[in-house]
């Protein structure tokens, strides 16, 4: 959260998959200076949770987060988040279209056996304005599994500048 905001107070920031909120107690503890905070969540408890955390210019949508990105007209200074991993397979069928979505304005293919984390880091990429980053908890198979080989393509093209924080131990359960 300070690598992204470093300093900036007119940030508009979108948190894509909120959960109940870490990052925004990450923003409210540390007294981060931002513009507004738009934080998406599917799940209606979490996104409960999350709209209890005290934070001005907070808002949180209780939707999917595919749908969100092909209807706004949004555009963040900063995302980031921590997307879930889900395939495609298991997505209801509404959410399969509106990823499918995300992946045609990219010009990507879409693949049921691809998971959700990899439309989040695409969705997410296309809701930034042009100076805009993105940093995300992503797993380390995005370096290698086939099914990342076009997302590797489009982060080449897409950003000028990737950062790759990996740790020797486990940092997840
Ligand atoms: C890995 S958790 C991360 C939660 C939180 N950001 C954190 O770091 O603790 C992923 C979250 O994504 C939510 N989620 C799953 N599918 C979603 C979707 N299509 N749109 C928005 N949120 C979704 C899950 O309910 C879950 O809370």
């Amino acid at each position: 959260m300070k690598w992204g905001i470093n300093g900036s107070s007119d940030y508009e920031i979108l948190e894509p998959s909120c959960g109940d909120g870490v990052f925004l107690e990450q923003l409210r503890e540390n007294n981060h200076k931002f513009k507004s905070v738009t934080a998406i969540e599917f799940d209606d408890v979490e996104a409960e949770k999350a709209e209890k955390i005290k934070l001005n210019n907070k808002d949180v949508i209780n939707t999917d987060f595919h749908l969100y990105c092909n209807e706004t007209t949004q555009r963040f200074d900063l995302v980031v988040g921590n997307p879930p991993y889900i395939r495609y397979q298991y997505f209801q069928e509404e959410q399969q279209n509106e990823a499918i979505k995300v992946f045609n304005r990219a010009k990507l293919k879409y693949s049921k056996l691809t998971n959700a984390w990899v439309s989040f880091v695409v969705g997410s990429s296309l809701l930034l304005k042009e100076k805009g980053k993105i940093g995300f908890v992503i797993p380390a198979e995005l370096l290698q599994v086939s099914y990342a080989q076009q997302l590797r393509e489009f982060l080449a093209h897409f950003y000028n500048k990737i950062n790759i924080i990996s740790f020797e131990k486990v940092g997840f359960p």
